[in-house]
């Protein structure tokens, strides 16, 4: 009923058709375990629609040769069509310029570079680096080797009991030695929306540290401007936003491109190269070294060009349905209790069973043919603050449905007695 409700809503709404919109997913029609699939791990990597399959086909079909490199027809035509991938991403996060928009291989990655670069040209004994207490460990690792490397010092913004950064303390954290500041747009555990634009503005008066933001988890829910944010840097994977795994971007404002030296050094990077030196290219090829993962550019493209049609606003619209929807049936069980619950939050519910080992409620769903995530979700931080070993993840996208939360709580149930 509720389901009918919501979907007439949204329909009258002119918002999008659920129905239409699952018949662009091929996987979504399989079964697993003799069970229609109930795809619910979308945090951890989210599904591709036909559009960018076709994409990737197309390109190994018909277009395939090596960019920036060849003066022959295919040459010229795919270097075209990356080029404007390149100019579809930096338009749909509002970058000014297509070269400070960098292709890597995903989120860590970009962060790895930035570390890198900046540790070289900006980092010294005794300077300040801040992340957060709800990072990835992609955004903590690199930060952590380049303080030890340089022996600067790594500072946390903590977390409070419902998943939210506490920022009350930010003038005392931030000091004149404050380099770098990075966090997560969205929790990939506890799904919170951090103020991202209102920390940045707090950070400017303070400091003149520079900004990172991890928008992995945020990009399949809405659609970042970087200017307006004043971000120095946005780091993105291709994979969770329907398009290609080993795709990446790197946004980062000109001024840092212009200063920072090569990542790796190789093909594709070069003005001139002697036998005894080589002068660099500008960005963004003095930062892509290789032949690059071409098809993931072109399918990233495809897939940017897929939400928009469909529209990020309808798309968080409809996501928030799911997620209250699905918030009211778990809390409803006995012994389940939910991580997170800021005030923004997205579309991603962690929580537990009572001691039920989130493991064995992974692998018991998954005979229902039901995929979440269950585990630490590589934010071991957040587990030690709750003081649990890792939690049940269940992680929407727009192409769920209310049916498929319906499925997963009695599957969810089922588990449970046979678990206690
Ligand atoms: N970072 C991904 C997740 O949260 C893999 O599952």
């Amino acid at each position: 009923m509720v389901t009918e409700v919501l979907e007439v809503t949204m329909k009258q709404n002119n918002m999008f058709d659920i129905h239409n919109i699952r018949k662009d997913f091929p996987i979504l029609h399989r079964t697993v375990n003799g069970k229609p699939l109930v795809y619910l791990d979308n945090g951890a990597t989210a599904q591709k629609p036909k559009v960018v399959i076709d994409a990737i086909t197309n390109y190994y079909t018909n277009q395939n040769a090596n960019i920036h490199r060849g003066v022959h027809t295919l040459s010229r035509e795919i270097t075209i069509a990356y080029e404007e991938a390149r100019k579809t991403i930096q338009t749909h996060i509002n970058a000014q310029h297509a070269h400070e928009i960098i292709f890597t291989r995903g989120t860590t990655e970009s962060i790895n570079l930035v570390a890198h670069c900046f540790g070289k040209i900006n980092v010294s004994a005794g300077d300040e680096i801040v992340i957060t207490q709800m990072e990835h460990h992609s955004n903590i690792i690199p930060w952590q080797q380049l303080c030890e490397e340089k022996q600067a010092v790594l500072k946390y913004i903590p977390i409070n009991e419902a998943g939210e950064l506490v920022l009350e303390d930010l003038q005392k954290l931030i000091t004149s030695k404050t380099k770098l500041i990075a966090f997560t747009h969205i929790s990939n555990t506890l799904g919170t929306i951090n103020p991202v634009k209102d920390i940045i503005k707090t950070i400017r008066s303070l400091s003149s540290a520079a900004v990172l933001i991890d928008g992995a988890q945020a990009v399949p829910h809405l659609k970042p401007n970087v200017q307006d944010l004043d971000c120095d840097f946005y780091v993105f994977s291709g994979h969770k936003l329907f398009g290609p795994t080993g795709v990446g971007i790197l946004y980062a404002k000109e001024l840092w491109l212009n200063k920072f030296p090569p990542y790796q050094t190789g093909g594709g990077t070069i003005k001139t190269v002697t036998l005894e030196k080589t002068e660099f290219a500008d960005s963004p090829l003095k930062f892509e070294a290789g032949t690059p993962h071409i098809e993931g550019g072109i399918g990233l493209a495809a897939a940017i060009d897929y939400v928009n049609r469909i529209g990020l606003d309808a798309i968080e619209a409809y996501e928030q349905q799911l997620m209250h929807y699905a918030t009211e049936k778990l809390l409803a069980i006995e012994g389940v209790r939910i991580y997170g619950s800021a005030k923004y939050r997205t579309s991603v519910i962690s929580f537990n069973v009572g001691t039920i080992h989130p493991f064995d409620v992974g692998t018991l769903l998954d005979k229902y043919g039901i995929a979440i995530r269950s585990g630490h979700h590589c934010t071991q931080p957040i587990c030690q603050f709750y003081g649990i070993p890792g939690t049940i993840r269940a992680s929407f996208a727009f192409y769920n449905t209310m049916e498929e939360i319906d499925l997963f709580i009695e599957a969810l149930k089922k588990s449970i007695r046979l678990l206690s």
